[in-house]
C-alpha cells in the first residue's frame, strides 16, 4: 500500500462516518504558543472549548485531516531509521459529537478491515488514571467486550496515556493507544479537560486541569511509520515516497547522510512553501539550519534535484508547495552560506592547530558546523573533541534565551549543544544534576530490566533529560516506580561521585558503560557514583561534569516512557 493510498483511504473511510474533509493548515501555527504546527489538533484547539463553532465553520462537528507537522525536538537525531522533523498526521475529530466507543470502533475498523492488518498483531493501552483523572475503564470494556480484544491484549499505562496539551495551555485527555507489531501507530485522545499550563506544569502537579463542558476527540496517526508497518519495514526511509527521494542522493553519501538530506529536503520545501524564510531567529532559523546542514554533507550536490523531486512527489496532495519559491529561497541562502563557508574555510585554514575555543569562533562567525571542522581542519583538528566544543557553546550562550526556550515547548533548540544545554551559571549546575541523574537511570534501568539496556542517545536541557536506550517492549507501570525509587535512594545514600582517568584499554576493563557511537579520548575519564570504582553503582565513560555527591542531585522523577521506534524506547525524566 502506498504512502498516497493510505492518504486517500483514511479520509474516504472518514467521509463515509460523515467526517468533513478539512485541509492542513499551515506549518506556521495560529496558536502563539509553539513555533510550528506538531499535531493535527493544533488548528482546532478553540473548537473543542467552545471558542469557535465546527458546525458553523465546518458544517459538522467531525472532521478529519493529513496534517503537515514539525517537529524540532528530534532535528539532532535526524539520521537513524526512524526519526523524521517534518512529517503527515492523520486524524479524525469529534467536537462534542461522538465519544470513545465510536473512536475505538472506527480505529479498530479502519486498521484491520481497511489496512487489512490482522488484530492478533494489535495491542492496545488504556490511560491508568492518576490525581483526579480516573483510571479509563470505560476504554478498557470497549476494547474487550465491544471489540473482542483478548484482556492480555490490553495494558494500563500512565503518563503515556494522557495527551497534552500542546504549547502553554490548552485541551488534553487520556488516550488509548494502538500498536501493530509492538510499534505505536495510532493516539486517540478524549479530550475532556482543559489545562492552565504547560505539560511540564501539568505533570509536575503545578498546572490545574478543569473539565471542559464538552468532550470532544482527537487522533493522530504518523503517516510515515504507518506505512512503514504496514510494507514490513523498519526504516520510514525504506518507504514508497523516501525511497524515490533517496534514489536520487548522491551514491557516495552515507546511508545517515541520504536520510538527513531526504529528511530536510522535505522539510526545507513545505517550511519555504508556508512563508518561512531563512533568519536567524524561530521558524527561520530551523530553516537555515536545515539548508546549512544539508549544503556541507553534499557541497557539490545540485539540491534543485532533491527539491524538485519533493514537490514532484508530493504536490499532487499539497497544491501550495510552490516550486519556484523553494528555488529560490534556497538558491538565495545557499549562496550566502557558501560565501561564508568560503572565508570559514580560509580562516581555518590559517590556524596551525584547531581547539575547542577556535573551533567553536569557526562555528559563531562563519556559521561551520563542527563536523564540517573536524573533517576540513584533518590533523590540525585531531585534539578536538564533540564534548569540548559544546562545553565552549555552553559558555558563550546567552541567557536572554529563556524567552525563546518558551517559543520551543522548552527545549531550547535555538542553542542546541548536544547532550548539554544551558545558558548561566544557575542552568549549568541544573544541567550537572540531570546529567548525573541521567548516569543513575541507565543503571537503574539495567538493574530492573537487565543488560539489554544500552544508552542509544541523551539530550539534557535545564527542565529535564532525555534519554534514548535499547528495549524490546514497553515498561510497566511497576517497572518504572522501581526505577524511579531505587535512583531516589541512590540520591537519599549520599554517595561520592569521582573519576579516574585511565588508559582506553584499561577502561574498558573496569566494566564502565560506554556509548557505541561516540569516539572516546585516551585516556578517558570513568565517572563513578560511589565510594571506589571497583565497587561503585554507576561507572560510565564520561567527559563530565557532574555533582560531586549525590545528595546534591534533589528528586528524580520519570515523566513518560515511550517508544521511539522498534527497539528503542525515550525516558524523560525531571527533577522535582
Ligand atoms: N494530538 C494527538 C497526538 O498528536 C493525537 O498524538
Amino acid at each position: 500500500m502506498t504512502t498516497a493510498d493510505v492518504r486517500e483511504k483514511f479520509l474516504d473511510f472518514f467521509g463515509s462516518k460523515e467526517h468533513k474533509t478539512i485541509k492542513s493548515s499551515s506549518l506556521l501555527s495560529d496558536d502563539p504558543s509553539v513555533l510550528l504546527t506538531t499535531a493535527g489538533v493544533q488548528q482546532f484547539k478553540p473548537y473543542y472549548t467552545g471558542d469557535l463553532d465546527s458546525e458553523k465553520d465546518f458544517g459538522s462537528r467531525r472532521v478529519a485531516s493529513v496534517q503537515k507537522c514539525f517537529r524540532t525536538t528530534d532535528i539532532d537525531e535526524v539520521g537513524d531509521e526512524t526519526h523524521l522533523t517534518f512529517f503527515e498526521m492523520l486524524g479524525n475529530f469529534s467536537f462534542a459529537d461522538y465519544g470513545k466507543e465510536d473512536a475505538i470502533k472506527w480505529g479498530y475498523e479502519f486498521i484491520t478491515k481497511e489496512l487489512g492488518v490482522s488484530s492478533d498483531r494489535l495491542t492496545v493501552t488504556v490511560f491508568e488514571g492518576k490525581n483526579e483523572v480516573p483510571r479509563d475503564e470505560d476504554s478498557y470494556r470497549i476494547w474487550n467486550e465491544v471489540i473482542g480484544l483478548p484482556k492480555d491484549k490490553i495494558e494500563y499505562a500512565l503518563w503515556d496515556n494522557f495527551w497534552g496539551p500542546t504549547g502553554n495551555k490548552g485541551p488534553c485527555g487520556p488516550t488509548t493507544e494502538i500498536y501493530i507489531d509492538g510499534i505505536e501507530v495510532w493516539n486517540i485522545v478524549f479530550n475532556e479537560y482543559f489545562c492552565e499550563g504547560s505539560r511540564e506544569d501539568l505533570l509536575s502537579g503545578k498546572a490545574q486541569l478543569n473539565k471542559l463542558a464538552e468532550p470532544g476527540v482527537d487522533t493522530g496517526m504518523g503517516l510515515e511509520r504507518l506505512v512503514a508497518v504496514l510494507s514490513g519495514v523498519n526504516n520510514v526511509y525504506e518507504t514508497d515516497l523516501f525511497s524515490l527521494i533517496i534514489d536520487i542522493l548522491p551514491s557516495d553519501l552515507s546511508d545517515e547522510g541520504k536520510r538527513i538530506l531526504a529528511d530536510h529536503g522535505r522539510g526545507i520545501a513545505f517550511l519555504i512553501s508556508d512563508g518561512v524564510t531563512p533568519s536567524n531567529k524561530e521558524a527561520g532559523y530551523i530553516l537555515r539550519r536545515l539548508i546549512r546542514r544539508i549544503i556541507t554533507k553534499a557541497p557539490e550536490f545540485d539540491f534543485s534535484q532533491l527539491l524538485n523531486k519533493v514537490v514532484k512527489l508530493y504536490d499532487s496532495h499539497y497544491q501550495e508547495l510552490d516550486r519556484e519559491k523553494i528555488l529560490n529561497v534556497f538558491d538565495e541562502e545557499s549562496k550566502k552560506f557558501k560565501k561564508t563557508l568560503v572565508k570559514g574555510i580560509r580562516e581555518l585554514n590559517k590556524l596551525d592547530e584547531i581547539n575547542a575555543q577556535s573551533a567553536f569562533k569557526l562555528y559563531e562567525s562563519f556559521g561551520l558546523p563542527y563536523e564540517v571542522i573536524k573533517d576540513l581542519g584533518g590533523q590540525k583538528a585531531s585534539k578536538l573533541q564533540q564534548k569540548d566544543f559544546e562545553k565552549e557553546f555552553v559558555k558563550h550562550q546567552e541567557i536572554s534565551r529563556a524567552g525563546k526556550e518558551k517559543k520551543f515547548g522548552g527545549h531550547g533548540l535555538l542553542l542546541d549543544t548536544g547532550e548539554l544545554k544551558a545558558g548561566s551559571e544557575d542552568e549549568i549546575k541544573q544541567v550537572t544534576r540531570l546529567h548525573t541523574a541521567t548516569h543513575l537511570l541507565q543503571q537503574a534501568l539495567r538493574d530492573v530490566l537487565g543488560d539489554e539496556v544500552k544508552q542509544k542517545g541523551s539530550d539534557i536541557t535545564t527542565k529535564r533529560t532525555r534519554f534514548d536506550f535499547s528495549f524490546s517492549r514497553k515498561l510497566t507501570t511497576d517497572e518504572v516506580e522501581k526505577v524511579e525509587k531505587i535512583i531516589n535512594n541512590k540520591i537519599q545514600a549520599s554517595l561520592p561521585v569521582q573519576y579516574e582517568e585511565l588508559p582506553l584499554n584499561e577502561a574498558k576493563k573496569t566494566g564502565a558503560l560506554y556509548y557505541f557511537k561516540e569516539k572516546y579520548p585516551d585516556p578517558v575519564k570513568v565517572y563513578y557514583v560511589g565510594s571506589s570504582l571497583e565497587g561503585a553503582y554507576s561507572k560510565e565513560f564520561c567527559g563530565g561534569p557532574h555533582v560531586t555527591n549525590t545528595e546534591e542531585i534533589g528528586r528524580f522523577k520519570i515523566i513518560k516512557e515511550e517508544s521511539v521506534g522498534a527497539g528503542m524506547r525515550r525516558i524523560r525524566g525531571t527533577l522535582e
